[in-house]
C-alpha cells in the first residue's frame, strides 16, 4: 500500500519533506517509511515501555502509528514550528478516526536537547534527526534521568549514521540488544538497531 494510502487510514498527512535552511546540525523532515515500521514492529515489543519519546517526530507519524497499533502513550519532540503545527493537525484529525485508544499522544515544540526527561520515558526513537554533536547532549540527559530514576531504557536508531553507533558504541554504556534488516533493502543503513542500558549502569551504586 502507497504511503498516502497508510496516511488516510490513520487520518494523518506525513509525506513529504521540509529542509532547514542554513542550519547545518539539524536534518531535515522526513517519515519513517511505514514499510520499515511494520517490520520493527513485528520483531521488537514494547515489554516494560511506558512511555515512547520520538526525538525530531515531524508530523508525528512515528507517534500515530505506535499509538494506534499498541494503545501505548508516546510524545513527540519538534523543533520547526511549522512541523510542529502540521504535527497538531494531524492530533487532531487521527482523534476524529481513531477512536478506541486511551493512551495519550503528545506532542511539544521543542528542542530535543532541552527537553526534560520525564520518569516514565523508556523508549527512545531517532531516525537521524540532528548531528551527532546534538545526539550526545540528548543521550546525556537521558543518563542522567536514568540515574536519578533507575529504570530499563531502550533506544531504537533507524537508519543510523557511524558517528552515533560509534559514539554509543565507544562512549556510553548502552549495548546493542537486536539489529532488524528491512528486507529487500540494498542500502546498507536501511535497518534499526535496538540499543538497551546495560544492567550494570543501573546498579553501579547497589
Ligand atoms: C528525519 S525526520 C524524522 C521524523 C520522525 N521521527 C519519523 O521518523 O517519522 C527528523 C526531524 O527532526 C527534527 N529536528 C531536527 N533537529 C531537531 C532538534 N534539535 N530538536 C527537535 N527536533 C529536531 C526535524 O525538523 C525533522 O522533523
Amino acid at each position: 500500500m502507497e504511503e498516502k494510502e497508510r496516511d488516510k487510514l490513520l487520518g494523518i498527512k506525513t509525506v513529504g519533506i521540509r529542509e532547514w535552511v542554513n542550519n547545518n546540525h539539524y536534518n531535515r523532515y522526513e517519515a519513517t517509511p511505514y514499510k520499515a515500521l511494520d517490520v520493527l514492529f513485528e520483531n521488537y515489543k514494547f515489554i516494560d515501555i511506558n512511555r515512547v519519546v520520538d526525538f525530531g517526530c515531524g508530523r508525528g507519524r512515528v507517534s500515530f502509528y505506535l499509538h494506534n497499533r499498541f494503545n501505548l502513550p508516546v510524545i513527540g519532540i519538534e523543533a520547526n514550528n511549522k512541523t510542529y503545527e502540521e504535527a497538531l493537525e494531524n492530533k487532531i484529525s487521527y482523534g476524529l478516526k481513531t477512536k478506541h485508544t486511551t493512551a495519550p499522544v503528545e506532542f511539544k515544540c521543542s528542542l530535543a536537547q532541552h527537553y526534560k526527561i520525564d520518569k516514565k520515558d523508556n523508549c527512545f526513537y531517532f531516525f537521524n534527526p540532528f548531528s551527532v554533536h546534538i545526539f550526545r547532549k540528548v543521550v546525556d540527559n537521558i543518563l542522567h534521568s536514568a540515574e536519578k530514576d533507575c529504570r530499563k531504557l531502550d533506544l531504537i536508531l533507524y537508519y543510523p549514521t557511524r558517528e552515533y553507533e560509534e559514539f554509543l558504541e565507544n562512549s556510553t554504556p548502552f549495548k546493542i540488544v537486536d539489529e532488524i534488516r528491512i528486507p529487500g533493502e540494498i542500502d546498507k543503513r536501511e535497518k534499526f538497531i535496538i540499543y538497551r542500558l546495560r544492567e550494570e549502569f543501573l546498579y553501579k551504586d547497589i
